[in-house]
């Protein structure tokens, strides 16, 4: 018999350590706590590189020349704008004011591909250029969201402003001071790739079937969202503010654990080490958290950090990118169910990048799985069960 029944053989549950293609974008040493972007180590591109110039090596697999970084701005900028059908799609009732911004986002980027009459069978620079522009879009549709459901008026892009800045200014209608949008900047930089994540996995999925890329992006904001994946850095800050006090931490952690929950912002597949994205976001939380008056929390995550390096390391369980970000964001005026669509704002890059790289030697997904049901079941006509 040839179907693969199960035998009690083992195979990688959640395809651990599976390899799935071959990749030039980044890499992990998940030992070593190491991270790197086309051979950059994320602290380098962390205190020297922008967003712009990030996503462009991300994508096009150098560092940009002057006039490339300026191309590659001025397409973001030039895209950025939503339609006014845009708009007011996301204004009416279709979109209810009380919904996840995730899901908002989620499904403007479908309807995105829905009014883009040139999808089909393109070659693929016709896709990367498709692709700069979902990009360019995806703070517009957060920062206008957010303000409509606030009863304001959606902000357009500024000409003027980075991407960063761009989308704090379209989010609080004001421009952001240039501290804080470079530190904004930073985070988004260090979220643009990480290897073969849920999410970058789920999009190339898609496209390996030659769909169209909305609905390759489509798929991966969808599985980013899930608190196992992006979905915790929020859960991080309602778990912190839930604590409350810093002396509480540690009972909470021990209580957590004995029921056996998840704490999130902890752990990670293939990181046995610190995340070193995390150790850069805990410095700009711990300076931010003292300035902006959110220093209670900081001591807090401080606290549960602490607990859980005494309870788990020998696991190596470590702060992961998501434990600290919320803090971040919450010292930058930024609400807890926007952190989601942010980790997709600068993921978006990496999920493209995969996506094209991928299709150059595309070949289907197409694994298999042990069947474990029953064989030869007889069936029973409807009038006889
Ligand atoms: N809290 C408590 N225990 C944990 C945690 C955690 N956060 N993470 C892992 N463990 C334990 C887990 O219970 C298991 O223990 P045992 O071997 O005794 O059964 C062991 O560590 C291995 O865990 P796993 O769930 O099998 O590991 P995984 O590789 O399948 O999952 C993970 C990785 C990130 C989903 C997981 O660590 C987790 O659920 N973390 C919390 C959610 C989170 O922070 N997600 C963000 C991940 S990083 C950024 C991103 O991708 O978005």
């Amino acid at each position: 018999m040839a179907f693969i029944v199960d035998v009690g053989q083992e195979f990688p549950r959640g395809l651990e350590g599976v390899i799935a293609c071959k990749s030039a974008i980044s890499a992990i040493d998940g030992e070593e706590g190491l991270l790197i972007y086309r051979g950059i180590p994320i602290e380098v591109l962390a205190e020297k590189s922008t967003f712009e110039e990030t996503s462009y090596l991300i994508l096009f697999g150098e560092l940009p020349k002057k006039d490339e970084l300026e191309n590659f701005k001025k397409d973001l900028k030039e895209n950025a704008p939503l339609s006014d059908d845009e708009l007011s799609f996301m204004k009416s009732d279709s979109i209810p004011k009380t919904a996840h911004p995730m899901d908002v986002l989620r499904t403007m980027v479908s309807l995105l591909g829905v009014a883009d009459k040139s999808i089909g069978t393109d070659p693929i620079d016709i896709k990367t250029e498709r692709l700069k522009k979902i990009i360019a879009k995806i703070p517009t549709i957060i920062g206008a969201f957010h303000r409509i459901r606030e009863g304001k008026e959606p902000v357009a892009p500024s000409d003027e402003l980075p991407h960063a800045a761009n989308f704090l200014y379209m989010m609080r209608g004001e421009k952001p001071g240039e501290e804080e949008a470079r530190i904004f900047d930073i985070a988004l930089i260090l979220h643009i790739d990480h290897g073969m994540n849920a999410s970058t996995f789920s999009g190339m999925v898609t496209a390996s079937s030659l769909s169209d890329m909305y609905s390759a992006i489509t798929s991966a904001i969808g599985t980013l969202k899930g608190p196992l994946h992006g979905g915790a850095n929020e859960r991080v800050l309602a778990m912190l503010e839930e604590i409350g006090e810093p002396e509480k931490a540690e009972e909470y952690v021990k209580n957590a654990l004995a029921q056996k929950k998840k704490i999130m912002g902890f752990g990670h597949r293939v990181y046995k080490a610190y995340d070193p994205r995390a150790r850069i976001l805990k410095g700009f939380a711990k300076k931010l958290a003292y300035e902006k008056g959110f220093g209670k929390l900081f001591e807090i995550a401080e606290k549960v950090e602490e607990a859980m390096i005494k309870n788990l390391s020998h696991k190596g369980i470590f702060p992961n990118v998501d434990f600290y970000s919320g803090i971040v964001y919450s010292a930058l005026g930024i609400p807890k169910d926007l952190f989601t669509p942010i980790f997709a704002m600068a993921r978006v890059s990496g999920w493209a990048a995969h996506i094209i790289e991928y299709l150059h030697e595309n070949r289907i997904f197409r694994p298999r799985a042990i069947y474990n049901g029953p064989i030869e079941k007889e069936y029973v006509p409807l009038e006889m069960r």
